[in-house]
Formats: structure tokens, C-alpha cells, sequence
């Protein structure tokens, strides 16, 4: 099953990276996010409205456990799925998995006017950027501890980043 997983904080450029990676290996390619949106007829932000965190990782777990299941794909997870292990032992067991790394000020400066993203939502940029550590502080080991590949997209543009991860595939995948 030679599946591509992108995990990582949010907007550390998953999806960016994964439409075109999966373009240029033709895989077909898909963002948790989006399919959990698709499935709901809802917006992340309106299912963590009405259901809570909790209600969005169930779906978010049914989601990821239907996506492994397919082949040859380029999967953009949600920022969040490793929080559940047995998440990640599907993403662990079923594909090689690219965890995505950056700074928190990158962070910071990629989701300033971030509407979207739930638990973002705040009063300052101070709470902002302390949500993110707490977070990263949290999920980084998760993170790390399924990566079969680690890359800091902090200084790299989109197609770079899609060039040091072709080359890091090479071998498997071309
Ligand atoms: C989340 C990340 C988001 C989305 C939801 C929760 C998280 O996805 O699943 O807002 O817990 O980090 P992205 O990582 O694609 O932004």
C-alpha cells in the first residue's frame, strides 16, 4: 500500500504540499478536513460549533479509518488526528508518514486572520500564539513518534518542499 500521509500542526502546509504531491505521482489526493465536510454537509467550524471537539475527532476517526483504506493516495490529515492511537496506527501501519514541522511564529503568521480553524479562535495574538505552543508542546512526540520522514516547511516554499519529499521517495514511488 504505498499511501502517502502528511501529518502536522495546522497550516503547516499539508494540503498545499499533498494536492500537488499527489499531482505529480498521480495519486489521487484528499484532506480529512474536506471529506469530513463532505460527508456532514457542515464546516469544520460548524460541527465543532454543535457537537463539540469530540463530536468532530469521532467523525474525524471514521474518516481516517475509510481514507487508509485505500492505495495509492496522498492523504492530507487533519492537524489533530494523532491525538487518537488508533489513528495513528492506521496511518502508521497503512502508508509512509511525513510529518510536516514549523515554527510557531510561522504558524502564527500563516493563521493570523484564520477564521476557520476552531480552536484558534481567540482575543489576542498573545492567546494565539500560546494555544499553538500548548498544541505543538502536546503533539509534537505524537507526531514524531510515526513520522517515517520529518521536513520544516518554516523556510521553504510549497514546490521545494514537494521536490526534497520526491527525492526522499524516489526509490518507492517513481
Ligand atoms: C485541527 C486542525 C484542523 C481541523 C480542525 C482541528 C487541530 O485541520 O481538523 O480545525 O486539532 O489541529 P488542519 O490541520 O488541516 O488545519
Amino acid at each position: 500500500m504505498n499511501n502517502i500521509f502528511l501529518i502536522g500542526m495546522m497550516a503547516s502546509g499539508k494540503t498545499s504540499v499533498g494536492k500537488i504531491l499527489a499531482q505529480k505521482i498521480g495519486y489521487e489526493f484528499f484532506d480529512s478536513d474536506q471529506e469530513i465536510e463532505k460527508r456532514c454537509g457542515a464546516t469544520v467550524a460548524t460541527i465543532f460549533s454543535l457537537e463539540g471537539e469530540s463530536g468532530f475527532r469521532k467523525r474525524e476517526c471514521d474518516i481516517i479509518e475509510h481514507l487508509t483504506q485505500k492505495k495509492n493516495i496522498v492523504l492530507a490529515t487533519g492537524g489533530g488526528s494523532i491525538l487518537n492511537l488508533h489513528n495513528r496506527i492506521l496511518l502508521k501501519n497503512r502508508g509512509t508518514v511525513f510529518y510536516l514541522t514549523t515554527d510557531i511564529d510561522t504558524l502564527m503568521y500563516r493563521t493570523t486572520q484564520d477564521k476557520t480553524r476552531p480552536l484558534l479562535v481567540c482575543n489576542t495574538q498573545q492567546e494565539q500564539k500560546q494555544i499553538l505552543v500548548n498544541l505543538y508542546q502536546h503533539r509534537h512526540p505524537l507526531y514524531t513518534e510515526i513520522a517515517d520522514y520529518i521536513f520544516d516547511t518554516s523556510n521553504f516554499g510549497v514546490n521545494n518542499l514537494v521536490k526534497q519529499i520526491l527525492l526522499s521517495i524516489n526509490q518507492t514511488y517513481i
